[in-house]
């Protein structure tokens, strides 16, 4: 039987990557982007890969999350992988400071809870019947390592707290879902080469997408509700 994932914000980056690599071993993939005018590679994946389904989804817009499940019915999906994030206002430079205390900026901080937070509840709770329906019941929710309270030290306050609140949150979901047998797990990418790594980061997107997928094929109900980088590191709350 063909698996199913379900991978978000998968126009670029390591959603992107996600795609690819999970197209290539085999799987259906529905892949959704905020604005389908601007698919950039997804557009040539899709080309090479039948079994590749691309889906509008704005995580930040209730009308297009019910949309989405709307379009989606009873599809069962075996993962879900909520990779889709903001870091905040780029570039870096001239506005980290309404991130940092002393300038933040309320509008931004909002604005970065809504998506990485908020939305991905969203999201994660209009699509948590396809989850149930699948054979795998998987749930994998990218967070950051920046959003450790014990093991960061990263002064951008909206980005951190949405992912500490996020981290919370899917700890909630992980403990809701553990009588239905859905696993939920919250992964750190590492510090990545994509726009989200902000010019730097220590891991090229392959390998990072590759250490997420080798976890993701040895999840079991222990590891619901655990936080893990990519290489497998348990990260501190
Ligand atoms: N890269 C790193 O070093 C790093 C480290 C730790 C954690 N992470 C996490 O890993 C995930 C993926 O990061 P990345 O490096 O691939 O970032 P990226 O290159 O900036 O890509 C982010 C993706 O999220 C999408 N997105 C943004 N806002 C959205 C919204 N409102 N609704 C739907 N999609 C939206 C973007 O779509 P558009 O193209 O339309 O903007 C894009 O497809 C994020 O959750 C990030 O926080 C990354």
């Amino acid at each position: 039987m063909t698996l199913t994932a379900c991978i978000t914000g998968a126009n670029r980056g390591i959603g992107l990557e996600l795609s690819r690599q999970y197209l290539d071993a085999g799987w259906d993939v529905i892949a959704t982007a905020r604005n389908l005018d601007a698919l950039d590679d997804l557009t040539d994946l899709a080309q090479e890969h039948p079994n590749l389904r691309i889906e509008q989804l704005d995580l930040g817009d209730q009308a297009s999350v019910s949309a989405f499940a709307d379009r989606l019915g009873n599809q069962p999906i075996d993962l879900l992988i909520n990779n889709a994030g903001i870091f905040g206002p780029l570039p870096f430079v001239e506005n980290i400071q309404k991130q940092r205390f002393g300038t933040v900026d309320f509008q931004v901080w909002a604005d970065v809870l809504a998506v990485n937070t908020l939305g991905t509840l969203n999201v994660t709770q209009a699509l948590v019947e396809n989850v149930a329906a699948s054979s795998k019941k998987l749930i994998v929710t990218l967070s950051s390592g920046a959003g450790s309270i014990g093991d960061s030290d990263r002064p951008a306050i909206a980005y951190t707290s949405s992912k500490a609140a996020l981290n919370k949150a899917m700890t909630i979901v992980a403990r809701t879902l553990k009588d239905r047998e859905i696993v939920v797990a919250i992964m750190c990418p590492g510090y990545v080469r994509t726009r989200m790594g902000l010019g730097g980061g220590d891991v090229e997107v392959e390998e990072s997408v590759s250490g997420l997928r080798s976890l993701i094929s040895g999840l079991t109900m222990a590891d619901s509700g655990t936080f893990r980088r990519y290489n497998g590191d348990v990260i501190p709350w």
